[in-house]
């Protein structure tokens, strides 16, 4: 009898402890998050929005290396309930001022066979979720080696996605529009233009920001958020559960983090809500990311720029200053080819375009030597980025830029030797203090050495952050072209100031180009973590004689100007040269006039994939700014101009397609009007198929 009352007991406490699992649950008005651990003490979350499921129940925990698993066994010690709202001022950005409002809960998990303990930080705001590992101070997790991280994320049904292929290396891809049941990366990967360098493993990867619209309406976001000192999040799609389960981009060896407990993983991070411009306007991450650690950024400034650069991507000119390395005369002196941009009265001309045209930078590329020979080689010593061409002269344009009231950008292309660029950075950075650079931008083509390394793996991501602070002690801002894509970490480091990690303009000088509606998605995927050198402004569309003659640029003139606005970074390039720019000068104005930095932005309307209107408000002024721009069809919009100051006047300057101008046919026309507007004002727009409008509003 008594062994038959054990034997009830225990199988009652069994079962007490499989139904009596608690659940902890934290509500942000529609959104509310629930967390518990499951019957084999497996941590497990869900997400909700109002009554509809966005993330079913999905697990949490790491495998590392030497068999051990953080994935189940566990028993909560606690749970701590926290409230945060606060408001805090972006160095750059969209608007002047952000609120940061959430509820924290942090749960205390131990394992009850090993001891080992593990927290996990969920931060509830009114449009998503984030959470985070943290693993604490402990005796048994010490040093450790993450082989997977097995975070999932179960969606609630075969929702439609916007995608690139999680390519361990580059980001540089057109987003596929697919059921998550059809993700298959395959063709996409085998038929792309890289830049030297694609890995992808998966067919059934893709990158974060993932982004997703249910059949009810709901659009949701995936990504993470301060991304440091751990590789990049990709996802693994189960194309039948509807499944996401966390990919991190592995290290040489195939491990995937080398952690030092206390340490904080990213944040990962889901944005939701009914409207698609929502998510445009989420501030999450960039909450997630902690303030700023740079306390005096007086000296980070927003710059529009121009550079020698078009004409080195179209074949007009070229970075090498010889054809090859080994086209030297008797003297082993390198003979030009002639073609060489980077020359001394060229840059000039940019630089007096620049100056009459309110643009405040110039990017040099190619100006140092080494460019015969970088491209692919996967060697060392390429470039010492100090030594100049003989047809670049430093001084003299520093001394010129000076006297015009322009800034010089410089270019540094490590060519993925990120060991090299890491061995010179002192050299290269003192360079630049003595000849008067205050921005560089970066450049990682290639495969990376340390070899064997990937462009978004642990080791690489840390070397960025290295640069950007190595960068902050000689006060320079950083523009990192194919790094990892970014996770807000410009709110914490301000002076990384854009990045590039995406398919760029640059892809009509050197592919089959962009498809129309790529810039609509950008904002919903590449946008979510951060600005973007995208390098807007193209005017001549087509028609090139150069390297290319069948090249057209998928868009219209006005959409060009349109993305100064919808694509938000506050370093945004005039890509084209200086004499397609002459050719359409009451065009140009907008450029001119457009800020970079602002204090207010009202996402108008949105839908990835087929349009983005945006009113941006200028720092510091009363003047509004709208860029609209669509995908495949043409479209009349009517804008509401509420957003506007009552009782005040304004005048506003639209820049429109022109009847019978689309992105096939007569893409370079346009109408501007001139019309006084106030906030009771509507304002009509027609846009062509794959066109765009622009429109300043300067209050009289
Ligand atoms: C690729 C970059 O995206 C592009 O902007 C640059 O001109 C080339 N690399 C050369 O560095
Ligand atoms: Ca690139």
């Amino acid at each position: 009898m008594k062994i038959k009352i054990a034997i009830l007991i225990t199988l009652l406490l069994s079962l007490n402890v499989v139904f009596a699992q608690k659940e902890y649950s934290v509500d942000f008005q529609k959104v509310k998050l629930i967390f518990s651990l499951d019957a084999k003490g497996t941590p497990v979350y869900k997400v909700l929005y109002g009554s509809k499921d966005i993330i079913k129940t999905s697990r949490l925990g790491f495998k590392l290396t030497e068999n051990v698993s953080l994935n189940s066994d566990f028993k909560i010690l606690s749970v701590d309930n926290s409230r945060f709202d606060q408001t805090w001022k972006p160095v750059l950005g969209e608007v002047g001022k952000i609120r940061n409002n959430y509820k924290q809960l942090l749960v205390h998990l131990q394992q009850n066979n090993s001891g080992k303990l593990l927290d996990i930080a969920f931060r509830v705001f009114a449009d998503g979720v984030g959470f985070r590992y943290v693993f604490p101070k402990q005796q048994d997790l010490k040093y450790f080696i993450v082989s997977e991280e097995e975070t999932q994320f179960n969606l609630a049904g075969d929702h439609t996605a916007f995608w690139i292929p999680g390519d361990y290396d580059s980001n540089e891809y057109e987003y596929t529009k697919s059921k998550i049941s059809q993700i298959d990366n395959s063709s996409i990967v085998a038929s792309s233009t890289d830049i030297c360098v694609r890995t992808v493993k998966d067919a059934s990867s893709v990158q974060t920001p993932l982004m997703l619209k249910t059949t009810e309406g709901l659009y949701i976001n995936i990504h993470e958020a301060a991304q440091i000192n751990y590789p990049a999040m990709q996802l693994h799609v189960d194309k039948a559960s509807y499944g996401l389960t966390a990919s991190l981009v592995p290290d040489a060896i195939g491990n995937k983090a080398y952690l030092h407990a206390p340490f904080s993983t990213p944040w990962r991070t889901i944005i939701v809500s009914d409207k698609a411009a929502d998510i445009l306007s989420s501030k999450l991450i960039l909450n997630l990311n902690e303030p700023s650690v740079i306390k005096n950024t007086s000296w980070i400034k927003p710059m529009k720029f121009v550079g020698v650069w078009w004409e080195m991507q179209t074949g007009k000119g070229g970075w090498n200053y010889a054809n090859l390395a080994d086209s030297t005369d008797a003297k082993g002196q390198l003979i030009p080819n002639g073609k060489h941009s980077a020359n001394t009265k060229n840059v000039k001309r940019y630089i007096d375009f620049a100056a009459a045209n309110n643009i405040q930078g110039v990017l040099v590329e190619g100006w140092n030597v080494g460019w015969e020979d970088w491209f692919g080689t996967w060697k060392e010593h390429v470039f010492d980025f100090v030594t100049p061409y003989p047809d670049f002269n430093v001084k003299e344009l520093q001394l010129y830029a000076a006297k015009k009231g322009v800034q010089m950008i410089m270019h540094n292309e490590t060519a993925s030797s990120a060991t090299e660029y890491e061995r010179y950075i002192d050299t290269a950075y003192k360079f630049m203090k003595k000849f008067g650079y205050r921005s560089v931008k970066t450049g990682y083509v290639g495969k990376v050495i340390p070899r064997g390394e990937f462009h978004d793996g642990q080791w690489m991501t840390d070397h960025y952050l290295r640069v950007v602070k190595k960068a902050a002690e000689y006060k320079v801002t950083v523009d990192a072209h194919e790094a990892v894509r970014p996770t807000g970490l410009n709110r914490t480091y301000p002076n990384w100031i854009a990045s590039e990690a995406g398919r760029g303009n640059e892809y009509f000088a050197f592919s089959h180009g962009n498809p129309v509606n790529h810039e609509t998605i950008l904002p919903f995927t590449r946008l979510m973590g951060g600005p973007m050198d995208y390098t807007p402004g193209i005017f001549k569309l087509s028609n090139y004689a150069d390297a290319d003659p069948n090249r057209k640029l998928r868009s219209t003139l006005c959409k060009q100007l349109a993305l100064y606005v919808t694509l938000y970074s506050p370093l945004q390039m005039a890509a084209d040269l200086p004499e397609n720019y002459m050719a359409h000068k009451d065009a140009l104005k907008f450029i001119s006039d457009v800020p970079v930095d602002w204090d207010d932005t009202k996402i108008i309307d949105a839908e990835p994939g087929e349009y983005v209107t945006i009113a941006r408000k200028g720092k510091g002024t009363n003047n509004w700014f709208i860029g609209a721009i669509t995908g495949e069809d043409s479209r009349a919009l009517n804008i509401d101009m509420s957003f506007l100051d009552k009782n005040k006047k304004y005048a506003a300057v639209v820049y429109s397609d022109a009847p019978g101008t689309d992105y096939l046919t007569n893409q370079e026309g346009y109408v501007i009007k001139k019309i006084d507007v106030t906030n009771k004002s509507t304002l009509s727009l027609n846009l062509g198929k794959g066109g765009g409008a622009a429109v300043s509003i300067i209050q009289l």
